[in-house]
């Protein structure tokens, strides 16, 4: 950090649980969340709010991280893609991103998994356009996006079934 900076304390909960930094006041929480807090699932892409692949619910929207500066963070809370599934128990979204074909190069992944877990969260049943329109802030330049509305669809059948 740069010297003359003084570090700030901050406190926020992050996949369900307290966390304590002291960090620099201007950093973005994509940085507070990959470098002093080790979680690099949320992915660093284009850093000014146009490509999606930094998406974290704060309070449970989805916001682009990149744009969220270290105070604006402080106590909210955070979800981000470690704490949507875990190892070995891969959350229905994430089952259905891989049974659907949606995952290719990845990077747009964790983002769009996120936005799809908000939509899911205030909509079990999402029309297509409906489903477009929340993912419409995560670019994937891989899929054509077919796939990842496809695996949308697909967890939004199992989980209403659960
Ligand atoms: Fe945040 Fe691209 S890295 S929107
Ligand atoms: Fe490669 Fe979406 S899977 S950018």
């Amino acid at each position: 950090m740069n010297e003359s900076i003084e570090a700030i304390s901050l406190q926020l909960s992050v996949n369900g649980k307290t966390r304590k930094i002291r960090t620099d006041p201007n950093k973005t929480l994509l940085y507070i969340l990959r470098e002093d807090l080790g979680l690099t699932g949320t992915k660093d892409g284009c850093q000014e709010g146009e490509c999606g692949a930094c998406t974290v619910l704060l309070d449970g929207v989805p916001v682009n991280s990149c744009l969220v500066l270290a105070g604006q963070a402080a106590g909210r809370e955070v979800l981000t893609i470690e704490g949507v599934g875990q190892k070995g128990h891969l959350h229905p979204m994430q089952r259905a991103f891989v049974e659907a074909g949606a995952v290719q190069c990845g990077f747009c992944i964790p983002g769009s998994i996120l936005s799809a877990y908000a939509l899911l969260g205030s909509n079990q049943n999402p029309s297509e356009d409906q489903i477009r329109g929340a993912l419409v802030g995560n670019l994937c330049r891989c899929t054509g996006y077919t796939k990842i509305v496809d695996a949308v669809k697909l967890a939004a059948e199992v989980m209403r079934n659960e």
